[in-house]
């Protein structure tokens, strides 16, 4: 007798613990189906974590722009004239990258539009230029 009730005490432990088992399968495959729906419903421009810039004459973007004219003329050793900043989007990774489409001056009164990727990185106090191209 006495073992036979040990037996079914631990059958009854592991029964219990089976189904705590399901239940958390179940609780954790709901879970993730919602936070798939939530993400598949953020639609397609926030996907890739850019997003555009409001007001391309914020005088922050405008700053990152200049910056970013002024870093490229002295590595390059071109004399680009910083006009303004036509378009642009932001995207946070612990600082923020600023994609910006800037026209500028190149010598003669045409403007023409240069794409440039910028890092602002607040906590060390300074901006990195990572790319330059055009005129496009
Ligand atoms: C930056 O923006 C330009 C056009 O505005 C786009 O062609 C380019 O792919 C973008 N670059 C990145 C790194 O998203």
């Amino acid at each position: 007798m006495p073992i036979s009730f040990s037996h079914n005490f631990a059958t009854h432990i592991m029964g219990s613990s089976y189904h705590i088992l399901l239940f958390t399968i179940f609780i954790s495959l709901s879970v993730s189906f919602l936070f798939d729906i939530s993400f598949a419903s953020r639609g397609k421009t926030l996907d890739d974590g850019w997003t555009p810039i409001k007001d391309p004459r914020d005088p922050k973007v405008v700053s990152v722009g200049n910056f970013a004219v002024t870093t490229h003329n002295s590595q390059a050793k071109s004399s680009l004239v910083f006009d303004s900043v036509v378009h642009g989007e932001t995207k946070s990774d612990g600082g923020t990258n600023y994609n910006l489409t800037i026209a500028a001056k190149d010598g003669d009164d045409t403007l023409r539009n240069y794409v440039t990727l910028v890092i602002d990185r607040p906590y060390q106090n300074s901006f990195v230029l990572v790319s330059f191209k055009g005129p496009v």
